[in-house]
């Protein structure tokens, strides 16, 4: 990142040297006088052209940055300064500009286009057409509604009967729009799209024209339907789609699993935080997911349990963010086992990274999985833990191989309970045996003793010593026969 942004102010003051030198020389240029002999039309150095006094031209990295810069589409003159250069632009960014409409776009080689945070409101049919390389489209934060995008928008170029598909766009952004719907045949020239974003979109439901459009897209690999406030997902979307690998689908109204997921047999990365789903058991569990690696459960706002089988069937998961989850309390210790064979054992997955930070976890079960070993990262962080023996495992045992493995992740474990041990770090406790074990007890034990027996003993042999036996006697005599009086003169009042 540093380095790119370096990049791009080294370039700017390049873009500055060359526009000072291209000032100087623009007289010549413009001189009617100079330009004897029509001259074959030559690739113009582009460098030196206006466009690139107004933007960012990153020559080496074939990068054009016109953010911010413009305030509206290229002028002919601009795209004459493009389209005749000695350079093609592979990517081109025309974000916060303004733009109300895309037009037809002219011929150009440009691979990737970003063109959110404008004010598009609508496209142009077959707006990009003559884009012939063009493979990523970003169209986010804009102004798209489902009336003005309309499938010929993305038209290909026109062959003697029909439209073909834009032959290499792959990945579409229409993030952050004001969709509230999809129509149905929004892909079908461009069928081959591996990734599309539809995040921040006022769905609410994906009704059956949308459904038809996503599932439609066999080739998809990774879909965005994170905050479309929507509560259920059609089985289809996962049905169709064969290769799909990624599925973001964070901060939407799902109070249990989305349907369906068992379909998604490629799936490798699932993404479902911050959706209100509040324990996974019983039916609620995670369906057969072989192939799933990364899973992904953070902010949730009313999960607070985890029950046995939660994650059983995924049997190749090796990260598992489960923080921030302030309520998650319950995490039960067959939550990750699964008895495949019948036999003494239990299969788990085989995790590497698993987050548990900032929850409500008290205990961890050594049960829960076998070989904690092979957790590289294990972040229990900013938990009431419990510090007694009811969390023998984590005092004893894993706070020891946090440290060894990430010491860092062993600074914020910390006790909540009991009182005494309140804030104290898990690892101290561990290192200093603070808590009774039970290899510990007879330790306790023995400390007990001292406080309860010896103490005392010598507290009153150094008393009887220094007042003699008559004097304590005595007055444990008269205590005595107080009580005795005082008990007799209440049965008398009681008899009257
Ligand atoms: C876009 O419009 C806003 C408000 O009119 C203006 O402040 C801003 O400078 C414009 N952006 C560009 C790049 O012209
Ligand atoms: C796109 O290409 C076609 C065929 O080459 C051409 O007729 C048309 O004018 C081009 N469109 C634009 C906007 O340049
Ligand atoms: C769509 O764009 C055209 C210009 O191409 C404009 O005249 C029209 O008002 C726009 N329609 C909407 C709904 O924004
Ligand atoms: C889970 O899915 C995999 C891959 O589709 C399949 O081979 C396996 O038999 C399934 N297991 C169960 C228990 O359904
Ligand atoms: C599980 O992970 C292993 C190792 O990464 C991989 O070889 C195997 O294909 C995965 N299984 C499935 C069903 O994807
Ligand atoms: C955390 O769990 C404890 C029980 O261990 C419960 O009393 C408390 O209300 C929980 N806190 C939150 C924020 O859910
Ligand atoms: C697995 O299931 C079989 C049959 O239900 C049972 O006999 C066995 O004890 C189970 N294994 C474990 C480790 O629970
Ligand atoms: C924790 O790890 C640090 C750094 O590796 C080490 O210096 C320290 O002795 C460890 N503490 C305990 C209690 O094991």
């Amino acid at each position: 990142m540093k380095f790119k942004s370096c990049a791009i102010l080294a370039f700017a003051i390049l873009c500055i040297v060359f526009t000072k030198v291209a000032c100087e020389t623009e007289p010549d240029k413009d001189d009617p006088t100079t330009t004897v002999t029509p001259e074959p039309p030559k690739k113009t150095p582009v460098k030196d052209s206006k466009l690139c006094k107004k933007c960012i031209c990153d020559i080496q990295n074939n990068f054009l940055d016109c953010n911010e810069k413009l305030g509206d589409w290229f002028s002919s003159d601009q795209w004459n300064d493009l389209t005749n250069g000695d350079v093609v632009f592979k990517t081109i960014r025309l974000e916060h500009n303004n733009l109300t409409t895309i037009p037809a776009l002219p011929a150009y080689g440009v691979e990737n286009l970003y063109l959110a945070f404008n004010q598009i409101e609508n496209i142009t049919l077959g707006a990009f057409r003559n884009l012939s390389e063009l493979v990523n489209l970003d169209i986010s934060h804009n102004k798209l509604t489902t009336k003005t995008l309309v499938p010929d928008v993305f038209q290909g170029p026109y062959s003697t009967s029909d439209y073909k598909p834009l032959p290499k766009l792959r990945s579409l952004n229409l993030g952050y729009n004001d969709l509230h719907s999809l129509d149905g045949d929004i892909f079908e020239h461009i069928p081959q799209l591996e990734e599309l974003v539809l995040c921040s979109n006022p769905f609410q439901i994906i009704n059956k024209n949308a459904e038809v459009a996503i599932s439609g897209l066999a080739y998809l690999k990774t879909l965005d339907i994170s905050y479309l406030e929507i509560d259920e997902l059609p089985e289809t979307v996962l049905h169709g789609p064969r290769d799909l690998n990624t599925l973001l689908a964070a901060g939407n109204e799902f109070r249990s699993l989305p349907d369906g997921l068992e379909y998604a047999q490629n799936l490798i990365h699932l993404v479902l935080n911050e959706n209100p789903i509040e324990n996974l058991v019983g039916d609620n569990v995670f369906p057969n997911m072989t192939s799933l690696k990364y899973l992904s459960m953070s902010f949730m706002p009313k999960l607070y349990k985890i029950g046995p089988g939660a994650f059983s069937e995924l049997q190749n998961l090796t990260e598992l963010i489960l923080s921030d989850n302030k309520f998650l309390n319950e995490f039960d210790e067959l939550a990750f086992s699964k008895n495949v064979t019948g036999g003494p054992y239990l299969d788990y997955p085989p995790l590497e990274h698993f987050f548990l930070n900032n929850c409500n976890l008290t205990v961890l079960p050594k049960p829960l999985l076998v070989r904690w070993d092979k957790v590289k990262v294990l972040d229990l962080q900013y938990n009431p833990w419990r510090c007694d023996s009811s969390n023998d495992y984590l005092i004893n045992e894993l706070i020891g191989h946090v440290n060894k493995t990430n010491s860092i992740l062993a600074k914020n474990v910390k006790c909540a309970f009991p009182d005494e041990l309140k804030d104290v770090t898990v690892l101290r406790v561990a290192d200093e045996h603070l808590v009774q074990t039970p290899g510990a007890s007879l330790v306790w034990i023995g400390l007990l003793v001292v406080l309860l027996i010896v103490i005392p003993t010598v507290v009153a042999a150094y008393a009887i010593k220094k007042r003699g036996c008559f004097g304590r006697f005595r007055r444990s005599d008269s205590v005595a026969n107080r009580a005795l009086y005082n008990r007799t003169s209440f049965n008398e009042d009681f008899h009257i």
